[in-house]
């Protein structure tokens, strides 16, 4: 039998976050290195994804190589045969599964995704695309008969909706697909007690996004380090003067805990116990602020020293079998629906 499939994939639009490193990368390349023999490890670029807001086209086939290398830089291997890195767009089936599931899945149940309803109010140029997201996410992960998906606490209704619409065809068609695990459960196998939600550093209330225009409160993970630390040191506290972690009342404070727990592979309450009694901010900034600083100087080593050549070869490789078993998948669905004998 075929190993079960962690995947995921993360966007090429603009400059990756922090956010994204601990919410999208981290999780999957700490498979990929641990439990390969196991699982099938996907991660891939949902390139089709990028267009559902305004970008700039001239620079994506470079964001798309860029973020490819940067996967690799953050630990991912390019030599082992159970791991892929491959682009959507050069897999058709992503394209073509979804009409298919556009079709069966109704458009109130669209309309009620708040990524949807956060990113398209107050806009004047909706898209389709932007609505049909997560149809295509779900593509994403049907396809290959995902089983594990680490993302970040602001897809987990995308990832429900995936688990959603499988349910639905395989009641109605039989098994077509493996439903992805539940969220719970998801959490419970990447070691997590909940979803991943890095707050942005000026206003804690609000995730920290790669869209944000000041980039201010963002954490890129191409800043300057020197930049990157005073962005630590001017982050938004409070005025308890009390180092707790606790998000409704001390949402900064605990947004950096958990950032400098994440940095240092601990857990939240071991790194909350070291500074209990602290009671000034500047001194436990400073320490977040040089973990930030050292993190970012070693990511960024790493990324000079990618091999571009070697992660396109791998693309390239990766995407051949990509192609295979994900047209298994749209064959049996093509078969279901009577498109085909
Ligand atoms: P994207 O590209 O917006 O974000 C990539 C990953 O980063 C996570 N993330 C965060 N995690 C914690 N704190 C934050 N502040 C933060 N900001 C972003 C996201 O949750 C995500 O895991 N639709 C997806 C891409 C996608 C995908 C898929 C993912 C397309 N098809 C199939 C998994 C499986 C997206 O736009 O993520």
């Amino acid at each position: 039998m075929a190993n079960p499939v962690i995947l995921t994939g993360l966007r090429a639009n603009n400059d990756l976050t922090i956010g994204n490193y601990f919410g999208g990368i981290l999780p999957i390349v700490d498979m990929a290195n641990t439990r390969s023999s196991e699982f099938q490890i996907n991660m891939f670029i949902p390139d089709l994804h990028s267009f559902t807001t305004p970008i700039d086209y001239s620079t994506l086939y470079e964001n798309i190589i860029a973020n490819a290398s940067l996967f690799n830089a953050a630990g991912l291997p390019l030599d082992n045969p159970n791991i892929y890195l491959y682009r959507q767009s050069f897999i058709p089936a992503h394209s073509e599964l979804t009409w298919i599931l556009d079709c069966f899945t109704g458009f109130g149940q669209m309309e009620r995704m708040t990524q949807f309803k956060d990113k398209s109010s107050g806009q004047a140029d909706v898209s389709v695309g932007l609505f049909n997201y997560p149809i295509l996410m779900a593509a994403d992960i049907l396809l290959y008969g995902a089983a594990y998906v680490p993302v970040g606490d602001d897809q987990t209704q995308h990832l429900e909706f995936t688990r959603d619409i499988a349910e639905r065809m395989n009641s109605r068609f039989g098994e077509l697909f493996v439903v992805p695990e539940p969220v719970k459960k998801q959490h419970e196998f990447f070691g997590k007690e909940q979803g991943l939600r890095i707050m942005d550093l000026q206003n804690p209330a609000k995730k920290m996004s790669k869209s944000d225009e000041s980039g201010k409160g963002v954490l890129f993970l191409s800043d300057n380090p020197d930049v990157a630390a005073k962005k630590i040191m001017s982050a938004t506290t409070d005025d308890k003067a009390n180092v707790v972690f606790d998000r409704a009342n001390q949402p900064g404070i605990s947004n950096l805990l958990e950032i400098l727990a994440l940095l240092r592979s601990a857990s939240i309450v071991d790194t909350a116990k070291e500074f209990e009694g602290e009671t000034r901010y500047g001194d436990f900034k400073k320490i977040v602020a040089d973990e930030v600083k050292r993190f970012l100087t070693d990511f960024q080593h790493k990324l000079k020293n990618v091999d571009e050549a070697a992660v396109v070869k791998k693309l390239e490789s990766s995407e051949k079998v990509m192609n295979i078993q994900a047209n298994r998948t749209l064959q049996a669905v093509q078969r279901a629906v009577g498109l085909r004998k």
